[in-house]
């Protein structure tokens, strides 16, 4: 069980596969790729909260931003499809979706685990 509580590896996979899925739904509309982003959604938030639940001690406040900023940038991802499905303007959402996912790759990256070229 360590990889799920020690190793970002498995963290980064997810992270990276949703950003993946994210833009390739937005710019396809396709309603399988949404599916199967959110199901991305539920993996990055286990192994993100496995790692937060073992390590927040280190830096509880740097710990605790890391997952706001991750929370809300799937948050933000999820309003852009909507918003985009139901004709909406996106502009706005989509500027503040790219914001917050690299404030959250920069902590994530200046945080201890793994990488930490930014420390
Ligand atoms: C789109 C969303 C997310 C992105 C892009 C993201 C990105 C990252 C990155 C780049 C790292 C650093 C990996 C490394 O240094 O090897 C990381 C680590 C981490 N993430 Fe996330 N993350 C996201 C969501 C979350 C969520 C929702 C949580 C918590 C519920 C979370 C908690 C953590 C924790 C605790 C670490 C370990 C920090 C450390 O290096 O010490 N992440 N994440």
């Amino acid at each position: 069980m360590d990889m799920f509580f020690d190793s970002t590896h498995l963290h980064i996979t997810t992270w990276v596969i949703a950003v993946i899925l994210f833009f390739v739904a937005y710019s396809k509309m396709s309603t399988g790729v949404h599916m199967g982003l959110r199901l991305f959604y539920v993996l990055v938030l286990a192994t993100g909260l496995m790692l937060f639940g073992k390590h927040h001690t280190i830096n509880d406040m740097l710990y605790g931003m890391k997952m706001l900023a991750g929370i809300l940038t799937i948050g933000l991802m999820e309003m852009v499809l909507v918003r985009k499905k139901k004709g909406k303007d996106t502009s706005k959402v989509l500027i503040g979706m790219v914001l917050l996912l690299i404030i959250t790759i920069y902590l994530g990256f200046k945080l201890p685990l793994g990488l930490n070229f930014l420390a």
